[in-house]
């Protein structure tokens, strides 16, 4: 059994600690005191469903809904091409799911710490210290140390710590690679309850309450690389929004930080061309942030010693395809490769060796991917990436796969 320690219980950390808690002792490093996950939706691609509903998830206490319609318009609201995607997420092996970010979180959270019984499961739930700072690693020993100066052995460290991660730059080097930049955009990001949406605006197949549920993007058809996505969560009780544009058409600075707020009439400014099915929702909009989107360029190796980031400390990426969270659990799922053979501290690193050899080359492609949408302006263009990055057959697989000499995945 191995000592793991986990920096980070975003959907990450926690994933993986669900993951790992069957088979190892399992310990979740948190900065902050508990809690904490932003307030806005969240999509999870088939492949990372696939994974949730093998790990217990429960879809109700999720607050998920199935998704399947996808609706691009314009500015002004026509519509310019309806989409079905449950023909592919049939042939991607389970569904498109959509919730609330705490929801999900909420649910992991259970999943990494409810006792075995609940579960159904083997071994011990992992344990969670909230409130602990990791301000450094020692990547080859697995030694990690807090801010207040306590120091923990691990066997397995797993840097989960998001976009600003501190151990990124000890796994990879301190080159200039390692930072995410700004892209040019930023997303306004608030939530409303549908019932007063569906009071001011009528019909809406957005807020019918039926599933599979249907979404739509509105697209600015221009040069300004601007979107409005409409979504609902939370069983149908909150229309989740975001609004990309350039941060050259903001009135107001953006910040690096995820929860700067902003008013209505920035929103309303950065998209004054758009039309009165954009705006009404606008004119309701209330506790807007507004948030500085990175771009992070794909890392050289997600590993180094007995150390190894997942997550948006090993892929941060835009929005834009909604594949941040997915690759996050995908890349728990990919933590089984401690769970088949007889694994010790010795043979860490080179069971991490075959993590990298697939994680790293799957979400850098979707990194790349993702930066290339940011440019898109048709309904092809939002459907490009679709299969392949909706298509995962697991870690196992994949290596499979590699060790034939075939595709990892393979998309026909
Ligand atoms: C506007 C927006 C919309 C998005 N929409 C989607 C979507 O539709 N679908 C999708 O798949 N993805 C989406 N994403 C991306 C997704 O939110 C992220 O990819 C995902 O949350 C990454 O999870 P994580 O656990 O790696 O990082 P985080 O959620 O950032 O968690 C990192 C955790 O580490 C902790 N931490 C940091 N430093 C330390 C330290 N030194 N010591 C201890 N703890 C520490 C933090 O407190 C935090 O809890 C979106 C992102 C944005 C910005
Ligand atoms: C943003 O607004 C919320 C709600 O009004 C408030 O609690 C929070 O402190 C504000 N955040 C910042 C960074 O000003
Ligand atoms: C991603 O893009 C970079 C820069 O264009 C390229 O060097 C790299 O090979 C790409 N990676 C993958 C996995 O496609």
């Amino acid at each position: 059994m191995l000592q793991v320690f986990i920096i980070g219980g975003g959907l990450a950390g926690l994933a993986s600690a669900r993951v790992l808690r069957e088979y190892h002792a399992v310990t979740v490093l948190e900065r902050s005191p508990g809690g904490h996950e932003q307030a806005a939706a969240i999509q999870l691609a088939p492949g990372a469903v696939k994974v949730v509903q093998q790990l217990g998830l429960d879809k109700r206490r999720a607050g998920s809904l199935t998704g399947a319609y996808w609706r691009t318009l314009s500015r002004q609201g026509d519509i310019l091409k309806e989409a079905d995607m449950s023909a592919v997420s049939r042939k991607a092996g389970a569904d498109w799911y959509w919730q609330h970010r705490a929801d999900l979180w909420d649910e992991l959270l259970r999943l990494a710490t409810a006792p075995s019984q609940e579960l159904g499961i083997q071994g011990e739930p992992a344990k969670i210290i909230w409130g602990a700072k990791v301000e450094g690693v020692d990547v080859d020993q697995g030694i990690v140390r807090l801010a207040d100066g306590e120091e923990l052995q691990g066997d397995l460290i797993i840097g989960a710590d998001g976009i600003k991660s501190m151990v990124r730059p000890l796994v990879v080097g301190e080159d200039s690679f390692q930072f995410a930049r700004p892209s040019g955009l930023s997303a306004f990001r608030f939530t409303l309850p549908a019932a007063a949406v569906t009071e001011a605006v009528g019909e809406w197949p957005v807020l019918n309450r039926k599933e599979p549920a249907t979404g739509d993007i509105h697209l600015a058809q221009d040069d300004s690389r601007r979107c409005v996505v409409f979504y609902p969560c939370r069983n149908f009780e909150i229309l989740n929004a975001v609004c990309i544009a350039p941060d050259s058409a903001l009135r107001v600075e953006t910040t690096e930080s995820w929860s700067s707020n902003c008013s209505r009439e920035d929103l309303l400014h950065a998209f004054a061309d758009y039309g009165s099915q954009c705006r009404t929702i606008f004119q309701m909009a209330d506790n807007i942030k507004l948030w500085q989107l990175r771009d992070q360029d794909p890392l050289p190796t997600y590993i180094r010693g007995r150390t190894v980031l997942i997550g948006d400390a090993a892929h941060a990426m835009t929005p834009h395809q909604g594949q941040g969270g997915t690759q996050s659990i995908e890349d728990a799922e990919g933590f089984r490769l401690f769970t088949l053979a007889d694994i010790d501290r010795s043979s860490v690193p080179a069971v991490l060796q075959d993590f990298d050899r697939v994680r790293r080359v799957r979400a850098s492609r979707i990194q790349n991917s993702t930066k290339e949408s940011h440019d898109r302006r048709t309904p092809e263009d939002i459907f490009r990436n679709v299969v392949y990055s909706w298509t995962y057959p697991g870690i196992e697989e994949c290596l499979a796969r590699l060790d034939a000499g075939k595709e990892m995945i393979e998309v026909s």
